[in-house]
C-alpha cells in the first residue's frame, strides 16, 4: 500500500491522474492538493507522510524545481514523481538533480504511468517487507482454551512486543477468535476470502480483516461450519504466501480441526503448540494428534506442549503427561477463571481486564517464549524459537 500525494496545478489533471491511479491495480491511498510546484512547501508536513509525491504541473520552469529539492529534501524514502507537459533533456537532468525520479509528460501514458507506480511499490515493500513466522496453536480436545491462548498471545506480541501480528482463525466450528478480541463484526471472514481468491492483494487482505489493535489484525473463521468445508487449502496458500511478507508474526488457531485445509497450515507452521489439560481423556487426545503429527512427518521439536489449567494438586501429573506424550510440556498455564470470564464475556484482552493477573501474566511469559526479545543474537533467537527446549519447563509460583 502507498500513500501518494497529489499536488496538481490543474484540477481537471488532478482528476484523470486520480483516474489513472484507481485503474493502474496498485493499492495505495490518495491525498489531492491543489497548487504549483513553486508552492511545494506548503505542503511540507503532508510531503514528509507520503511515500509518493505526484506534482502535475504543465507549465514548470527550471527556477521551479529548487523548490521541489526544498520540500523533497526532508523525507528521504520519498518518490517524487514530476508529470509536466513536454520535458527537454536539460530540463529532465535538472528534474534528477533535484531529487524527481520519475518524469512523465502530459498527457500521461497509463502503462508507463502503472510501470512507475509499480516501481515506487515494490520499493516501499523492499523496505517493509517482513519475515512473517507461522506459529499454530492446536487441542486434541475443545474447551482446554486454544483460543483464548492464541488471541492472548497475539496481543501480547501485538500490544507489549511491538511486532505485526496476524491472527487467522481456523476453526470451522462456530469460529470465535475474534470475539475475545473485539465486540465489531469482522469485515470479513475467511470464507468470503476463499470465495473471491482471485482479487487477493495487499489492499483487498486489508479491507477483510478486523483491526483490533493498531498493529493486531484478525482474519475471522468462517461462522457457518457448511461454508468452512467449501475452503480449499489452495486458497489458504495464497493468503498466507500474502501475509508473510506482511507481518512479523501470524497465527493460527487451528483449534480441534484437523483436516486438509488445516493440516497445509501446520505444515507451513515454524512451530506447533499443542494445548492440553490434565485428564485422561487430554492425553488420549494428544497422544493421538501427537501421531498424527509423526505420520506427517514433522520432527518433534516442531511441537510444543502447553499445559492450560495447571494445577499441581491433579492426578495427572507432570510425569505423567511426559510418559504418555514422549515430551516435558514446554509451559504451563495457571487456571484464573475470574480474568478468563472477564476477558471473554466483555470481548477483550486479558491484559484490558487483568494485566496483573496470573494468567495474563503467564500468557505474557509464553510470548517471550514464542518470540524471545530482539537483543537476543540471531543464533540464539532461533534455538529459542517458539518456546525453551524440549525438557525445560516454566515455572509456576508454589500454590499453582
Ligand atoms: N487458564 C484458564 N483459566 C480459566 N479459564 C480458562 C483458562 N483457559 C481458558 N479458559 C476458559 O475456558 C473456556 C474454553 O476456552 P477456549 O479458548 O474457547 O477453548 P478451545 O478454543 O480450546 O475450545 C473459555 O470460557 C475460556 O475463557
Ligand atoms: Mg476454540
Amino acid at each position: 500500500m502507498i500513500d501518494i500525494l497529489l499536488v496538481s496545478a490543474n484540477d481537471t489533471c488532478a482528476t484523470q491522474i486520480g483516474a489513472m491511479l484507481r485503474d493502474s491495480g496498485i493499492a495505495h491511498t490518495l491525498r489531492t492538493e491543489s497548487g504549483a510546484a513553486r508552492a511545494l512547501v506548503k505542503h511540507a508536513s503532508l510531503i514528509r507522510k507520503a511515500d509518493l509525491l505526484i506534482i502535475e504541473d504543465s507549465t514548470l520552469a527550471a527556477a521551479d524545481l529548487a523548490a521541489i529539492e526544498e520540500a523533497s529534501g526532508h523525507a528521504p524514502n520519498l518518490s517524487c514523481m514530476l508529470v509536466t507537459a513536454e520535458v527537454s533533456t536539460d530540463m529532465l537532468k535538472a528534474a534528477m538533480r533535484a531529487g524527481v525520479r520519475h518524469v512523465l509528460s502530459w498527457p500521461l501514458d497509463a502503462t508507463a504511468f502503472a510501470r512507475e507506480l509499480a516501481h515506487v511499490a515494490g520499493k516501499k515493500n523492499a523496505h517493509t517487507r517482513r519475515a512473517g513466522r507461522v506459529l499454530a496453536f492446536a487441542a486434541g480436545k475443545g474447551g482446554c482454551g486454544t483460543t483464548l491462548l492464541t488471541a492472548n498471545v497475539g496481543y501480547a506480541l501485538a500490544a507489549a512486543r511491538d511486532k505485526r501480528v496476524l491472527l487467522i482463525d481456523l476453526n470451522q466450528q462456530f469460529a470465535d477468535a475474534n470475539l475475545l478480541l473485539s465486540d465489531k463484526t469482522p469485515p470479513a471472514t475467511l470464507y468470503d476470502l476463499g470465495t473471491q481468491i482471485d482479487r487477493l492483494d495487499a489492499a483487498f487482505f486489508e479491507a477483510c480483516v478486523a483491526r483490533v489493535h493498531p498493529n493486531l489484525d484478525v482474519l475471522a473463521g468462517a461462522g457457518d461450519p457448511v461454508k468452512a468445508a467449501e475452503l480449499r487449502a489452495s486458497h489458504l496458500q495464497r493468503v498466507l504466501a500474502l501475509v508473510r511478507d506482511q507481518y512479523d508474526i501470524v497465527l493460527c488457531d487451528v483449534g480441534q480441526s484437523i483436516n486438509p485445509l488445516s493440516i497445509h497450515v501446520l505444515d507451513q507452521s515454524d512451530a506447533v503448540g499443542v494445548v492440553l489439560q490434565q485428564t485422561v481423556p487430554h492425553l488420549h487426545a494428544t497422544r493421538r494428534l501427537l501421531d498424527l503429527f509423526g505420520q506427517l512427518g514433522y520432527a518433534s521439536s516442531k511441537t510444543r506442549l502447553i499445559v492450560n489449567h495447571y494445577d499441581k494438586r491433579e492426578q495427572v501429573g507432570l510425569d505423567a503427561i511426559e510418559r504418555t506424550l514422549g515430551m516435558k510440556p514446554a509451559h504451563l498455564l495457571p487456571h484464573d477463571a475470574k480474568s478468563a470470564r472477564h476477558a471473554v464475556n466483555q470481548g477483550v484482552p486479558l491484559y484490558t481486564v487483568a494485566k496483573n493477573g496470573a494468567l495474563t501474566k503467564s500468557i505474557d511469559a509464553l510470548a517471550t517464549l514464542l518470540c524471545p526479545l530482539e537483543t537476543a543474537p540471531r543464533k540464539r533467537m532461533f534455538a529459542r524459537l517458539f518456546t525453551a527446549k524440549p525438557g525445560t519447563r516454566q515455572q509456576l509460583k508454589p500454590g499453582h
